[in-house]
């Protein structure tokens, strides 16, 4: 099959990326490399450079090279980023992922498979685990940039006939989650500063809590939903809700880390405790995690190790 992935440069689409060629399929990527890396991509897809918010680019993109699937993983992504400057995650996350949902119309693109959140959409969920139907209210202009472009998707089926299945993801971590990140991965934070020896700071208690699912199990979903799925929304999670401070506890132990953490205030408008249940997923996509939280931290510890012995110019 040939499959046009967005944001394949970056940290989860080039893990699908991968999970695509694998299984034999013709992968091309658009990417403008904003946050995602040419080397992040496998050799066997084409990088497309281009920017979602240039609709000339993005059409002639899609024209050229005829996707029967677009999985669109491309974003700003960063909900910090999304409070500070609303309007440019509207333009790359509403008017980009447009760009791209218009050019499918019109060049027969049979599906769209969209990368959307479960943290950022609930608030605090009134339930743990949440499902997907638990009312949406989010907290960030991020949260409602992904929430739109769900509701685009309807529309474009309803209206063009393009097929789409949402993934709502979790909280998700793995190799090639940005190593100098400032904000929110803190798994690849605490494993790259406790291997480099510094200080970890905790936001708050550290009580609160997060569903982390390893990328390899997202792409798997992603692999899953290329047949499965048709009109559905689906968690990408565990169900499993774990602290912060478990995470760093799990983390100390695995990189030899023997720091007390600091503790600082508490992150503004952070949900406490968050899980999502996956029975739709499990039933529907035939899709389940297979790589606990002591394997999947294992795989990461490792990752980052690499990364400290041989750092990024
Ligand atoms: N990491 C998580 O825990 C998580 C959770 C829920 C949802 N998601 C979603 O998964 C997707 C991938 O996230 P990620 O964590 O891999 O982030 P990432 O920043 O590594 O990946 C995003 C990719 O999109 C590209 N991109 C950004 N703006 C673009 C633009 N205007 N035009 C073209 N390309 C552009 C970047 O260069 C990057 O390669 C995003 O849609 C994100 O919202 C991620």
């Amino acid at each position: 099959m040939r499959i046009l992935v967005s944001g394949g440069a970056g940290f989860i689409g080039s893990h699908v990326v991968d999970a695509y060629v694998a299984a034999g399929h013709e992968v091309a990527v658009l990417d403008n490399l904003s946050t995602g890396r040419e080397e992040n991509v496998n050799r066997a897809a084409a990088l497309h450079r281009v920017d979602l918010r240039d609709q000339p680019l993005v059409e002639k993109t899609v024209s050229t090279f005829r996707p029967e699937v677009v999985n669109h993983h491309a974003a700003q992504s960063e909900v910090p980023k999304s409070v500070a400057d609303p309007a440019y995650d509207a333009q790359v996350n509403i008017v980009g992922g447009l760009n791209l949902l218009k050019a499918c119309a019109d060049h027969g693109v049979r599906k769209v498979i969209f990368s959307s959140t479960g943290g950022a959409l609930y608030g605090e969920p009134d339930v743990v685990p949440a499902d997907e139907d638990h009312p949406v209210r989010p907290l960030s202009p991020y949260g409602t940039s992904k929430l739109a472009f769900e509701q685009y998707l309807g529309t474009f089926r309803r209206t063009f006939g393009i097929d789409y299945t949402v993934l709502r993801y979790a909280n998700i971590y793995g190799a090639r989650q940005d190593f100098h990140a400032e904000e929110g991965r803190v798994i690849a934070i605490f494993a790259s500063r406790m291997l480099e020896g510094k200080p970890v700071t905790i936001d708050g208690t550290g009580e609160q809590s997060r569903d982390m699912l390893h990328v390899g199990d997202v792409a798997m979903a992603n692999l899953a939903a290329l047949e499965q799925g048709s009109a559905g929304t689906f968690h990408v999670s565990t169900g499993i809700a774990v602290t912060v401070n478990d995470l760093f506890r799990k983390l100390a132990l695995l990189t030899g880390y023997g720091l007390e953490p600091a503790h600082g205030p508490s992150r503004k408008g952070d949900v406490y405790r968050i899980a999502l249940d996956n029975k739709r997923a499990r039933q529907q996509l035939g899709w389940e995690p297979r790589v606990n939280l002591e394997e999947g931290l294992s795989l990461t510890v490792d990752y980052f190790r690499e990364q400290v012995a041989q750092p990024r110019l």
